[in-house]
């Protein structure tokens, strides 16, 4: 399943999500800058699809992340989870939610308590949801662990004593332990070996069947979300920039910034795509992004007016939305 039927309610919407950080800056007494680190945000995934999110570093993709599993408060906006916008429910209200959506995170080294072993970083969410005890839990932490391609004797060990891959996998099934419906896995194979990037892939694409799962897979580059996600979505500077089926947004990028990056993809074996768009300088600061269009300081269709207003998302074709005045936002 890919896209929302007719009458269907998507599994997770947000609507003009924004998170911005106050930053002090040493040595200064003046108040806290905000950092715009996601601000307005709007999607939806349906039950069962895997929408990609990508971008350049420092975009917004993980503070996008956190906010959807309420690692974060959003600054503003709403974010419906089957129907019910769980970004005002207190903790209390919010812990069944909270077994219904995990996260698979960007750094297994940092995301694995070292005292910990696999047994109970596993078994924890276990006990926090009261799922599973005594023999019930060791049996559930083995199927788990057996679920990512690990053995029962790993429980007994300790985070330093894995690989990267491992690890990833050790978070993997924490994540898996509750039984959740969504998860948000960012980045999960950025920081690995090439070698096993796809093995990664490939079982997180079989998890995905296997238990029904609905996902939010974030990625720095193109190339990363092509094989698992149904429709991708392409952030720059906390902004959503261009939205569409995956086969639609391959084919027919529209956004100057999908553009560069699609175009900063080899293609193994073929004559590429093309000539390759290089983007002038970094991302800009977030603490001082420029006026009206964020992209406009590094696109090469950037014109005068591109700097009065920031365009809106539109939609351009069936299911395809750029934010981009040529399409008249
Ligand atoms: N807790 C925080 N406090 C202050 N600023 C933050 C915090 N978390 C993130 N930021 C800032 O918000 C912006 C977005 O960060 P985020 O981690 O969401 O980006 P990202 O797209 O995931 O990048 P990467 O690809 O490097 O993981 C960055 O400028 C970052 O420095
Ligand atoms: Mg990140």
């Amino acid at each position: 399943m890919t896209f929302l039927g007719a009458g269907e309610k998507p599994l997770v919407e947000v609507k003009g999500l924004a998170k911005h950080f106050p930053v002090r800056q040493a040595g200064l007494l003046s108040r806290p800058r905000m950092l715009r680190a996601v601000d307005g945000v709007d999607f939806f995934i349906a039950r069962g699809e895997t929408l990609g999110l990508v971008g350049e570093s420092g975009c917004g993709k993980s503070t996008t992340g956190r906010l959807l599993v309420r690692l974060y408060e959003p600054t503003a906006g709403q974010i419906r989870f089957d129907g019910v916008d769980v970004a005002g429910l207190a903790e209390r209200e919010f812990l069944p939610y909270r077994r219904r959506m995990q996260m698979i995170f960007q750094d297994p080294y940092a995301s694995l308590n070292p005292r910990m072993t696999v047994g109970d970083i596993v078994g924890e969410a276990l006990d926090i949801h009261g799922l599973a005890r005594g023999k019930g839990r060791l049996e559930r932490v083995h199927e788990l662990l057996g679920r990512v391609g690990l053995n029962p004797d790993h429980a007994m060990r300790y985070p330093h004593e894995f690989s990267g891959g491992q690890r990833q996998r050790i978070g993997i099934a924490r994540a898996l332990a509750v039984d959740p419906e969504f998860v948000v896995c960012d980045e999960p194979i950025s920081a690995l070996d090439v070698s096993i990037q796809a093995q990664v892939v490939n079982m997180l694409e079989d998890l995905r069947e296997q238990f029904g799962l609905t996902y939010l897979f974030i990625a720095h580059d193109l190339s990363m979300v092509r094989h698992l996600a149904d429709r991708v979505g392409v952030m720059y500077l906390g902004r959503i920039v261009e939205m569409a089926p995956k086969e639609e947004l391959y084919a027919h990028p529209q956004h100057p910034y999908t553009q560069a990056l699609l175009s900063a993809i080899p293609v193994i074996g073929g004559q590429g795509r093309g000539s390759r768009i290089v983007l002038e300088g970094d991302v800009p600061s977030p603490l001082d992004p420029p006026s009206g269009c964020l992209f406009r300081t590094r696109c090469r269709y950037a014109e005068a007016r591109c700097a009065e207003e920031n365009p809106a998302l539109t939609e351009i074709a069936p299911r395809h939305w750029a934010a981009c005045r040529r399409f008249g936002a």
